[in-house]
């Protein structure tokens, strides 16, 4: 989709097609004013006939006007004026994407940046409508022999704004607002990739094309298996002992800034398939497996829009890749290995893999003497029992990177919720015979298998964020959401000097 914004006079607007918001009670925003007026009082008259009431989400289209300039209008319901939140106008931009989708023409202006959102301005808006709508447009067809979904006709979309500064503050948005939308887009296709075709080879490969991309700035390294097993990290190992498929350690290293400056590192948890090894998982749904990879999947899509961005930081992608399956040589429970770090771990449960590879690649981090570290990983299922799955679920060792990471995810609305790491929770990892077990009890999953990770995460902020809730959905509409690609990239455009 091609974006612009663009000092108009609505006046003068000549355009095959205009969304304008409607708050509700019929009430038209400014904009909607202005053309109703160039209508002769048209749009209140078409309005007055229906049942559109402005709530949010709803949509009243016209899809026919008189004249030349603008041949239809899409009215967006915005709700009342003095109850608009960010989740709903969301909702309302989505329900605009849909009608945009559908409605068959080529070119289109949206006017519904104009709604006032508290702490928000017209640069946010717009940045949100960039995403959402190329969430609207995103399919992923690469395995279907005949694309039934129809390609939208939609090509251009135009901002019209009034004066100067909302055009600089528009075009800065858009670029924003594509550079995420093409890492989520990135990371979503990664994600719905299945088990077969996405391994941890394909995963690297995809690394390495990214790095040829932009390779003035971006430099991607694959350590292989006999690099692992030198470096110590046999936790990482144990977890694809039972798989054929080689386990990888992919490196990014994003060079924006001089080299001397401490780097941001990211962690994602790269299980391309986690069947839960000879701790085995029931079979429903356990298809939904395939996307264990999401974390490491959104650290490469970040990485993609930071290159995008050209961002003036150091940042550096560390993606342990592997498979977890049962099999003759697949490790057990009660096996101990040394990680990394030195630290032994009892394997109680073959099925908590992700922090088995998450702490060699926490270990491997400390090299480059970062500014944060923050992983990122499809964890525990009990954080969706925990948190549901509007949340992804934070902890972190750092209170200003915890603040940080929390106010990123509000800026971007990609939202988490913090939860404790106190001491008290590490006592149910006590082995018998190994430093520490790789679970905890029944009670409080996540906040333990966190409690695992932060033994390991001694030397650096460090933030941790569980994704099992919000990396993708369930149900009907099945399919990777590209979380937590906006929320890396707002905190990642917030640390720019
Ligand atoms: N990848 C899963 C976590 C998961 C499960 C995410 C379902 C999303 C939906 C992880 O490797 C896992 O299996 N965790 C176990 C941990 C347990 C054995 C302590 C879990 O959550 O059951
Ligand atoms: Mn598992
Ligand atoms: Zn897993």
């Amino acid at each position: 989709m091609d974006y612009s914004a663009k000092l108009e006079p609505l006046e003068q607007l000549a355009i095959p097609c205009a969304v304008l918001g409607v708050y509700q009670k019929r009430k038209l925003t400014p904009s909607a004013q202005r053309l109703d007026e160039r209508f002769d009082g048209l749009l209140s008259r078409l309005l007055k006939r229906d049942d559109f009431e402005g709530k949010p989400g709803e949509v009243f289209s016209i899809p026919h006007l008189p004249g030349e300039g603008i041949e239809r209008v899409i009215l967006v319901g915005l709700g009342r004026k003095e109850e608009l939140k960010p989740g709903t106008y969301r909702k309302a931009l989505t329900a605009a994407a849909k009608a945009l989708k559908e409605c068959n023409a080529k070119q289109a202006a949206s006017l519904l940046h104009e709604a006032e959102l508290e702490g928000r301005d017209t640069g946010w808006n717009i940045r949100q409508f960039v995403e959402l709508l190329e969430a609207a447009f995103y399919r992923f067809t690469q395995l279907k022999s005949d694309d039934e979904n129809h390609k939208p006709r939609l090509t251009k979309l135009v901002f019209p704004v009034d004066d100067e500064t909302a055009l600089a503050a528009a075009k800065k948005a858009i670029d924003q607002g594509r550079a995420i939308a093409y890492g989520m887009n990135l990371t979503k296709d990664l994600a719905n990739l299945p088990g077969n075709v996405c391994t941890p080879t394909y995963l690297a490969e995809q690394a390495e094309k990214l790095g040829k991309r932009h390779k003035h700035k971006l430099r991607v390294k694959v350590l292989e298996e006999k690099e692992l097993e030198e470096l110590g990290m046999a936790a990482f190992l144990s977890v694809s002992k039972g798989s054929a498929q080689p386990a990888k350690l992919i490196v990014m290293e994003y060079g924006g800034a001089p080299s001397k400056t401490p780097p941001y590192v990211l962690i994602g948890k790269g299980l391309t398939f986690d069947a839960g090894g000879i701790s085995i998982k029931s079979a429903a749904n356990m298809d939904e497996m395939k996307f264990d990879m999401s974390g490491g999947a959104s650290v490469i899509g970040t990485l993609a829009a930071v290159a995008e961005l050209d961002l003036p930081l150091n940042v550096v992608g560390l993606i342990p890749a592997s498979e977890n399956l049962p099999s003759g040589t697949a490790n057990k429970p009660g096996d101990i290995v040394k990680s990394m770090a030195g630290i032994t771990i009892e394997i109680l449960n073959t099925d908590a893999e992700g922090r088995l590879l998450l702490c060699d690649a926490l270990a491997y981090a400390k090299r480059y003497e970062p500014a944060a570290v923050i992983d990122v990983a499809t964890l525990t299922g009990a954080c969706i029992v925990a948190l549901g799955r509007h949340p992804s679920g934070l902890w972190s060792n750092d209170e200003a990177l915890a603040q940080a990471v929390v106010q990123a995810g509000e800026e971007s609305f990609d939202r988490v919720w913090r939860m404790p790491l106190w001491d008290e929770y590490q006592e149910s990892l006590k082995s018998n015979f190994a430093d520490v077990a790789n679970i905890g009890g029944p009670d409080g999953g996540s906040i333990t298998a966190a409690a695992f990770l932060s033994r390991f995460a001694k030397e650096f902020p460090w933030a941790h964020l569980d994704i099992a809730g919000t990396a993708w959905t369930t149900g009907k509409d099945k399919g990777a959401t590209g979380r937590p690609v906006p929320l890396l990239v707002q905190y990642l455009l917030d640390r720019v000097p």
